[in-house]
């Protein structure tokens, strides 16, 4: 165990983007494939090489999402086991799924999330888009661009496709930033008592109990319809599984594009340079949204199990070993990008790995650059002038996390008609 292991994984670290960065750099020069011993957490291989990345998830019958699919305590494992009487999981989403089951339930929701389906939300996007430019101005020219745009935005969308009504999401954002922020003591409940988040897991559970039985009296054209009437190898999707699909696609679909949405946005502020290019030549705003990606890289890690003893880079992966794959270290890496340290809206091939790679890739990437781009169509046009406003603060949280305040000053035009 070494203060270095600890430093790596604690929640705190993710709030100094700077220090979280000069850390995984050292490691990525000195020890990419380093074992790893935080306290009160199961050891586990830290990989923080883009090529090893790609490695591991490529070959998603060697290292597998179950059973450690994302970073947890000894304790937190333990508490889950109480809860559930004696199960590794509270959720069982495609997140956690090997195959042959995670093709199966992939498959039910993937056409859905395609560019060519996607397409019929176009014209919702930009309109939505508008509303909350049109909100910021009406706000007087300062707002929290993370709690009053970035936020709202994207969880509006997703609840749309999902099927929650506008009324519901203020809870569903309670209940998402909650799962997680849990380590952040702003957003974790307050009543917390145990080391997991089996309060909100359970709240989730009611809310898509109730909704499911509403899409099964009643289908309407949404995922929850999908998801509520979808068969399994002929039988009736189990609850576990529909819980947790609606829990995947409400957390997953906009916690991140949130951050990315936000990040994207300090970037531009921190680079006035590349925000007055992007201005004079909209056309880069495809290739400055993958940049912004890469730069926030929302989700931090996600994790495997190898199946097989492994060598990478001279080190023995045995099998039942856990990989730690720390995406915000593959997009800094020196041997993929040139300057990994610039923001550069015209970066281009831009081959990050923020929506992950192979098998489990992000079902959401279309949407969620859809999304962000129907937000930066309308309000870049609009801004005469754009500056901070105070200290923007991060998220302390080591799997999905990203900006919490971004305070911002702001002149707007209304567009013409
Ligand atoms: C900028 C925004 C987003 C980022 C950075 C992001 C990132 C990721 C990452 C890293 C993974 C895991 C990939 C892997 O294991 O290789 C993932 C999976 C997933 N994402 Fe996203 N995501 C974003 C937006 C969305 C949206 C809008 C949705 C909406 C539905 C979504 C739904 C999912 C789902 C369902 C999975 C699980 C896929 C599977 O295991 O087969 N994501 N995402």
């Amino acid at each position: 165990m070494t203060a270095l292991d600890d430093q790596l994984v604690n929640p705190t670290t993710f709030t100094d983007e700077a220090s979280l960065h000069a850390l995984w750099a050292d490691l990525r020069r000195d020890d990419p494939v380093h074992w790893t011993e935080p306290e009160g957490i199961r050891p586990f291989w830290s990989i923080s090489k883009h090529a090893d990345i790609m490695e591991i998830e490529r070959q998603n019958e060697l290292f597998i999402n179950d059973p450690r699919t994302t970073l947890a305590t000894i304790q937190q494992e333990e508490d889950i086991k109480k809860f559930t009487g004696g199960s590794h999981i509270l959720i069982r989403s495609l997140v956690q799924m090997d195959n042959p089951d995670h093709m199966v339930f992939r498959k039910l929701t993937q056409g859905w999330f395609m560019p060519p389906n996607l397409k019929k939300l176009q014209t919702g996007l930009a309109e939505l888009a508008k509303e909350f430019v049109d909100r910021m101005e009406a706000q007087g020219g300062e707002c929290d661009f993370v709690s009053d745009v970035a936020v709202w935005y994207p969880l509006r969308v997703i609840m749309m496709i999902l099927g929650v009504p506008r009324e519901d999401e203020p809870t569903m954002l309670r209940l998402t930033q909650e799962l997680f922020g849990s380590t952040d003591a702003d957003l974790s409940r307050e009543d917390e008592n145990t080391s997991i988040d089996m309060n909100t897991v359970t709240e989730f559970f009611d809310y898509f109990t109730k909704l499911t039985e509403a899409r099964r009296a009643n289908p309407q054209d949404d995922v929850a319809s999908i998801i509520a009437n979808a068969e399994i190898n002929g039988e009736p999707i189990g609850h576990l599984e529909a819980m947790s699909y609606y829990i995947i696609v409400a957390t997953a679909g906009h916690d991140t594009t949130s951050s990315s949405t936000a990040g994207g946005l300090l970037a531009l502020l921190e680079n006035p340079d590349q925000l007055a290019q992007l201005r004079a030549n909209p056309d880069l705003l495809p290739s400055a949204i993958d940049e912004m990606i890469r730069w926030s890289t929302p989700v931090k890690h996600f994790m495997r199990t190898a199946t097989a003893d492994y060598e990478l880079r001279g080190k023995t992966i045995k099998e039942g070993d856990s990989l730690f794959l720390f995406y915000p270290s593959g997009n800094r890496d020196e041997e993929v990008f040139d300057d990994p340290f610039q923001f550069r809206i015209d970066r281009t091939p831009n081959k990050h790995l923020a929506f992950g790679y192979g098998a489990h890739v992000c079902l959401g990437q279309h949407l969620a650059k859809m999304e962000i781009k129907a937000l930066y169509d309308e309000l870049l046009p609009r801004l005469d002038s754009i500056e901070l406003a105070g200290e923007p603060s991060r998220v302390a949280a080591n799997f999905v996390s990203g900006l919490k305040r971004l305070p911002i000053r702001y002149t707007l035009s209304r567009k013409a008609a």
